[in-house]
């Protein structure tokens, strides 16, 4: 942990200096009014982080549930349907079901639906759990934001996911998935990327984005 915080700062630094330059890489949600981000610790905003967790741990529980009834069900490649069709808005209502407004995402450095591509924010954050991953470090067990945008003050709280022996079934390397489930994804998301994972890899992150709780 102690080794990740100069990596962290630095990059915080770095953003703050360079955004700038940044403006226009995500399309869909433009940050051309960024003042500043900064990355703070989970003890330092206690509630957005206890928050934030609450939700990603939601997420990951109803995905999970989904996931393995769709596989008993109807294997990986019927799976794979199920997850087209339902990872989005399920992701959605776990978002309404807050009870406060958040948003909630998933993203990765290799995307297999391009709706989830990183912004330039949660590319920074990305990197520094890939850079951890890399140095053989264990994976800070969340990263936290605080993004000053115009008037508004938001947080994005970012939980690491690793590769867990279920997810090979449709994220490993290609030589293991049937041919079918390759044929499947194909149609499905032609510029898919996230396959060739081992388990233990760095997967990617669920993002909650909030206002301070509490703070209207
Ligand atoms: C049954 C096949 C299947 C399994 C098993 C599976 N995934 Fe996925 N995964 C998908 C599909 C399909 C998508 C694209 C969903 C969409 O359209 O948003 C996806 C998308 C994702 C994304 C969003 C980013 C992106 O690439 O679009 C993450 C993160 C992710 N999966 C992580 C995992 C993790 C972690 C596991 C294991 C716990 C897992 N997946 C298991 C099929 C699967």
């Amino acid at each position: 942990m102690k080794s990740i915080y100069p990596v962290l700062l630095a990059v915080a630094l770095l953003f703050t200096a360079g955004c700038k330059q940044r403006e226009g890489e995500n399309q869909r949600q433009p940050q051309t009014d960024v003042v500043s981000v900064e990355t703070l610790s989970a003890e330092s905003v206690p509630q957005i982080a206890a928050v934030g967790d609450s939700i990603a741990k939601t997420l990951l529980k109803t995905l999970k549930q989904e996931l393995l009834s769709a596989i008993e069900v109807s294997g990986p490649v019927g799976a794979v349907e199920v997850c087209n069709v339902k990872a989005l808005p399920l992701t959605e209502t776990v978002a309404r079901q807050a009870g406060m407004p958040v948003s909630v995402k998933r993203t990765s450095l290799k995307v297999r639906n391009p709706q989830n591509r990183p912004d330039s924010l949660e590319l920074n954050v990305l990197r520094i759990f890939e850079q951890a991953k890399e140095a053989g470090s264990p994976l800070p067990p969340n990263v936290i934001q605080k993004i000053v945008q115009g008037d508004t003050v938001k947080f994005r709280y970012y939980k690491p996911l690793e590769i867990a022996p279920l997810c090979v079934n449709c994220h490993g390397e290609p030589e293991y998935l049937s041919r079918e489930l390759k044929a499947r994804l194909k149609t499905l998301y032609p510029e898919d990327r996230a396959v060739g994972y081992k388990v233990g890899d760095f997967r990617g992150v669920i993002r909650v984005e909030m206002v301070q709780p509490g703070a209207d």
